[in-house]
């Protein structure tokens, strides 16, 4: 299916203020500065429409796509961002909570982790508690053309092993908005 049509909704701060459930969604989560919008941008090969910046801490709430009238895209605000204070973090982290745990709508969370770095133990708690919760999810190694084709193998072995301890079979991509990688198999995801 070709992502056609896309367009902004809104931003809600959290659960009370989503949109009506009525398209299946699906997020895209991950530390700040790791591509999420980027790669928003590119499944429906629209530059502009997802803000982006070399700045971590763009994205500060969830952000709506419509595609095709079918489904929502949600970009969601980055984690581990160090600009924001405790108890704004600590908010976000339970916003974030109540929507992964509440949308009834939510088909697949879209976790992302810069190719190029070792997850991070808050990616590794993600993990866990998403695996915990039972919430489908896949990881995508963003960036991959900032390394050479056998350390992007090396990373997705790293990541898979980690994942393989703590017992999680999920779907890898390797992505690169910039040479387009992997976002036919992002795609084939979201679409399944
Ligand atoms: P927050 O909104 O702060 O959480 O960040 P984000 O995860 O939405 O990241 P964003 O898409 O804004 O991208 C961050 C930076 O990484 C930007 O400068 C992008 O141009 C760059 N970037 C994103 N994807 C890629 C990629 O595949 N390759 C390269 N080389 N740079 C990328
Ligand atoms: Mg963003």
């Amino acid at each position: 299916m070709p992502f056609k049509k896309a367009d902004f909704v809104t931003s809600a701060p959290s659960l009370d203020v989503c949109p009506d459930p009525y398209f299946p969604e699906i997020c895209f989560a991950g530390r700040s500065n790791v591509g999420k919008s980027s790669l928003i941008n590119a499944l429906v090969d629209h530059k502009g429409l997802a803000r982006t910046s070399n700045v971590p801490g763009k994205t500060q709430q969830m952000n709506y796509y419509q595609v095709n009238d079918k489904l929502f895209l949600v970009d969601l605000p980055g984690f581990g961002y160090a600009q924001v204070s405790k108890e704004e973090r600590e908010r976000w982290g339970r916003d974030i909570r109540d929507y992964l745990l509440e949308r009834s709508t939510l088909r697949l969370v879209l976790h992302l982790v810069d190719i190029r770095h070792e997850p991070s133990d808050l990616d590794e708690e993600f993990f866990y508690w998403l695996g915990t919760n039972r919430l489908p999810f896949a990881v995508v190694l963003s960036k991959a053309d900032k390394l050479s084709y056998n350390k992007q193998k090396q990373s997705e072995m790293r990541l898979k092993r980690i994942l393989d301890e703590m017992n999680i079979e999920v779907p890898i991509v390797v992505s690169s908005t910039k040479d387009k990688k992997g976002i036919g198999e992002v795609k084939q995801l979201i679409t399944e």
